[in-house]
Order: structure tokens, then sequence, then C-alpha cells
């Protein structure tokens, strides 16, 4: 191996913890600090998943709402997105939110920024 590979930046993979699984009830979430951000971890039928959790429109807390089906409401204007992607499916929000990998790790819900 030459020394430029050895000295090259890796990226650090760091999983950030939610808790155990079973910790979060079906259909609801909890919300964890990953890197500054805050990101609700949403358990859909024993799988999760994890948004940025915070609303486009207004600054509202999307996991404040509640879950229809995969859908997360804002409480504040009622926009809607798709617990699984991340994507608006309805305004009044206007992107999509990052939607974070997660994985069950020796019992414990993990979430792991992607974002660089
Ligand atoms: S802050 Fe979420 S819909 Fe307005």
């Amino acid at each position: 191996m030459s020394s430029d590979n050895l000295n090259r930046k890796q990226p650090i993979v760091r999983w950030f913890s939610a808790g155990r699984a079973g910790d979060i009830a079906d259909r609801e979430s909890r919300v964890i600090d990953v890197n500054g951000t805050e990101v609700a971890v949403y358990n859909l039928g024993g799988r999760y998943y994890a948004i940025e959790d915070c609303c486009n429109h207004d600054g509202g807390d999307i996991s404040g709402g509640w879950v229809e089906d995969d859908v997360a409401v804002c409480p504040r204007h009622l926009a809607r997105f798709s617990i699984r992607t991340g994507a608006v499916l309805a305004g009044p929000a206007y992107e999509n939110v990052h939607s974070f990998p997660t994985r069950v790790h020796d019992g414990e819900i993990q979430v792991r920024d992607d974002r660089n």
C-alpha cells in the first residue's frame, strides 16, 4: 500500500443510538440528535425509519404531529411527508426532508449520518 493510501482520510461511519428495539411503539417516534440535527425515528410495524424533524415550511417539529399509514403530518399547517423516504407529499412544505439510513444492531436502533 502506498503512503498516499495510508494518508488519505477515510470517512468515519458513525451510527447514532435511538434506543433499544421495542422502545418506540408502533406508529410512534423518538427524536434524537444526529450531529446537531434533530432526527425523528419512527417505528412502522417493526421497521425503523429516520427523517429530519424540521418542516421546511416554517420549522415545525414534524414528530409533534401524527402518523397516517406511512405518512407524518406536520402539526402546524398539515404538510405531509413520507416517513419511508422523507419526500414531501403535500404542502405547504415545498422540499423533501433528509431520510437517514437505519439498522438494528445487537437489539439497538441505530441511525447513520450519510450527509457527507
Ligand atoms: S411548519 Fe410544517 S406545515 Fe407549516
